[in-house]
């Protein structure tokens, strides 16, 4: 079966799905983007996903090419047709093809549109049950990471900081707050109650981050969005990452150290995860299960 792609309105084979080296989001990261899971064919949260595209469109100045209809049209489309049943749908949005490099934006713009699907490649189990391991970094991004721009460079350079000391994300700290992951959320547990850093400029609005607060409002953990000091990350009794594609992840040791009460070189996973895990299993599949 052939892959298909929908680029600016057309429905393509992946290999004849190509895009100018003039576009802008080649030569500036002039884009913007959204990562949709796809359980059984079903998009999860397709419509904050959405709303999420829109501001970030509205961030970057760029009008949104199609209505919401529209796009839920081709994302239902793709998670139909493609060969997963579980994936992950990538939309890029990008200003488009420019007639000479220019940094000011083009007189007659013409978005770039690529909509596509990826198997999605959920975590190992191994990564729940034992936990993973994260180093930590300042984090040298740019002031709107609400924005979920194609711009990433700051975020694979960071994002490799972790692998390349065998570890799977980076945890950053600007002014000595906790932000976010290099491609995550993080939220921390301290003495059973958990914290989540305050959505502002400074980190993505994360659809899995609403997800586990809504899920902690919902089954009465206490929780607080606040403010959260490097030193109280670094004393968490817990630590987590989330995002679309990893869910929610235990973080057992941080810069080598191993996080809460855990001894020796790795940790486990904490009480307060477990019960989020399960909470976050129930919660997919009964939206699944509804439609
Ligand atoms: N990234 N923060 C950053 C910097 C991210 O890149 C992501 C997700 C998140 C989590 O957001 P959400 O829960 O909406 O997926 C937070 C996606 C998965 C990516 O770039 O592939």
């Amino acid at each position: 079966m052939t892959v298909r792609v929908f680029l600016n309105g057309q429905w393509l084979a992946a290999q004849d799905a190509v895009v100018s080296v003039m576009d802008r989001g080649f030569l500036f990261g002039d884009g913007v983007y959204e990562v949709i899971p796809v359980y059984s064919r079903r998009p999860f949260r397709l419509e904050q996903h959405l709303a999420r595209l829109q501001q970030s469109l509205d961030g970057i100045q760029l009008v949104n090419p199609h209505g919401v209809a529209e796009w839920i049209a081709i994302v239902r489309q793709l998670a139909g047709e493609a060969e997963w049943e579980d994936q992950s749908i990538y939309i890029q949005v990008t200003r488009g093809p420019m007639a000479v490099r220019n940094h000011a934006f083009p007189k007659q713009v013409t978005p770039t549109v690529v909509v596509l699907a990826e198997p999605m490649l959920t975590p190992p189990d191994s990564q729940r049950e034992q936990g993973i391991a994260a180093v930590s970094a300042a984090d040298v991004r740019w002031l709107r990471c609400d924005l979920k721009t194609t711009s990433l460079l700051a975020n694979c350079l960071l994002r490799q900081m972790a692998v390349a000391a065998g570890c799977v994300e980076t945890v950053l700290f600007r002014d000595g707050f906790l932000t976010e992951g290099s491609a995550s959320s993080i939220f921390v547990v301290k003495d059973g109650v958990l914290l989540a850093p305050i959505k502002n400029h400074l980190m993505l609005p994360g659809i899995t981050y609403d997800v586990v607060l809504e899920l902690a409002a919902q089954h009465g953990l206490l929780h607080e969005v606040r403010d959260i000091t490097e030193p109280e990350t670094r004393a968490a009794d817990e630590l987590w990452m989330c995002s679309s594609t990893k869910e929610v992840l235990p973080i057992v040791t941080l810069d080598g150290r191993a996080v809460g009460k855990s001894v020796g070189a790795g940790g486990t996973p904490g009480p307060v995860f477990g019960r989020m895990y399960a909470w976050y299993q129930e919660f997919k599949a009964t939206v699944m299960r509804n439609g």
